[in-house]
């Protein structure tokens, strides 16, 4: 039998609680689209998007190119194509893409940058997953035509894997400079951009403005279901448009996703400051128990990682334990757990969270 929700339909299911007795910290994906999002994604005007014909995509897209002082944008369906499609644009295969060792690019997309552009990785470990151009052009393979050559920089902003961490922009900007200056273009994966541009309380177009591409997601702090934009030059922004079709990212009537992305991007930006104070409230809280080790200090965003060696624990019975007591979290590796705060956790589920925590320390 149909749940009494289910019989009602979208329109009535979206005004249910948001509450749920789950406190889900494994990421900021997991994140459901709001009441408004639903109604808009209802309510959405669209078209055949391969011809350019879905009037909310385009809006959406104009958005975006103009939030970021861009000429053009391109929706797609994910980080990852937006990643890839950015990457296969500015190289030619048999080149190198350089970047930081913990990247997204480099052990989260399945390899694309080999299988779709012919490229090999070249990473570079950086504390706190932030490089610097001295460290960079160390890397930059010297013209010689008997090596491979590189092709690429690409930064990560934040930074995931290394905790949520956030470029200075200078820093960024001195990467771009140089690196334009020998002829590299540079790439960003601003998956979580926005919340490193909430971080510095400076705008994303400031932040980006010297990088070739930016691909930024809609999906993850800022709460849309689906999707990610990449921003650039219009030239760059043509080329990327039929790569996206050649990976089988033309969408059609994909209106319906834009219409929550335009809240998205047009609302969520500014409600970022909760999740990084919870953030913080949650590291200081776990950085005072026994046998975690954690610098709450450098939690700028809403991602923190943490050492949990001290507990006798590794992260797989950590995060069963966690989950016991109705709580979600990720390990990294076998002693690193990682906690993504979103709009769906508030600071009682944080509270919920820490106490988790507490319990499974008073019982090991
Ligand atoms: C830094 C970073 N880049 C790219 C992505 C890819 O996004 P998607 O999951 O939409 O492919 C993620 C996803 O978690 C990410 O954290």
């Amino acid at each position: 039998m149909k749940s009494r929700a289910a019989s009602r339909g979208v329109a009535e299911k979206s005004e249910e609680p948001r509450r749920v007795a789950t406190v889900d910290l494994r990421s900021d994906t997991v994140t459901r689209p709001t009441a408004e999002m639903r109604r808009a994604m209802a309510e959405a005007e669209v078209g055949d998007d391969v011809y350019g014909e879905d009037p909310t995509i385009n809006r959406l897209e104009q958005l975006a190119a103009e939030v970021f002082g861009r000429e053009a944008a391109l929706f797609v369906p994910s980080g990852t194509m937006g990643n890839q499609i950015a990457i296969k644009v500015h190289t030619r295969p048999g080149q190198e893409v350089i970047c930081e060792e913990r990247a997204h690019i480099f052990n989260y997309e399945m390899a694309t940058l080999a299988a779709f552009s012919g490229c090999i990785a070249r990473p570079i470990p950086a504390a706190d997953g932030i490089l610097s151009w001295a460290e960079v052009k160390k890397r930059v393979r010297p013209k010689i035509y008997y090596i491979s050559q590189t092709g690429l920089v690409s930064l990560e902003n934040t930074h995931n894997m290394a905790g949520g961490t956030v470029y200075p922009t200078e820093v960024a900007n001195e990467i771009c400079d140089a690196a334009h200056d020998a002829g590299l273009p540079v790439h960003l994966d601003g998956a979580r951009v926005f919340n490193a541009a909430a971080a510095l309380g400076k705008p994303v177009a400031e932040i980006t403005r010297k990088f070739d591409s930016v691909m930024f997601c809609l999906s993850k702090g800022l709460g849309a279901p689906v999707g990610s934009l990449v921003v650039g030059s219009r030239g760059f922004i043509e080329q990327a448009r039929a790569y996206r079709k050649a990976l089988g990212g033309g969408m059609r009537q994909a209106g319906v996703l834009a219409a929550a992305g335009l809240i998205a991007l047009e609302k969520m930006p500014a409600r970022l400051r909760d999740d990084h104070a919870n953030a913080r409230f949650l590291a200081e809280g776990l950085a005072e128990i026994r046998g975690i080790r954690l610098d709450a200090s450098k939690v700028q965003t809403n991602i923190l990682v943490f050492d949990i060696s001290g507990t006798g624990l590794n992260s797989a019975e950590f995060s069963r334990r966690l989950a016991e007591r109705n709580v979600l979290a990720n390990g990294i590796d076998a002693q690193t757990m990682r906690l993504v705060t979103h709009m769906d956790v508030d600071r009682a589920g944080c509270e919920r969270a820490l106490a988790a925590v507490r319990g499974i320390r008073e019982n090991n």
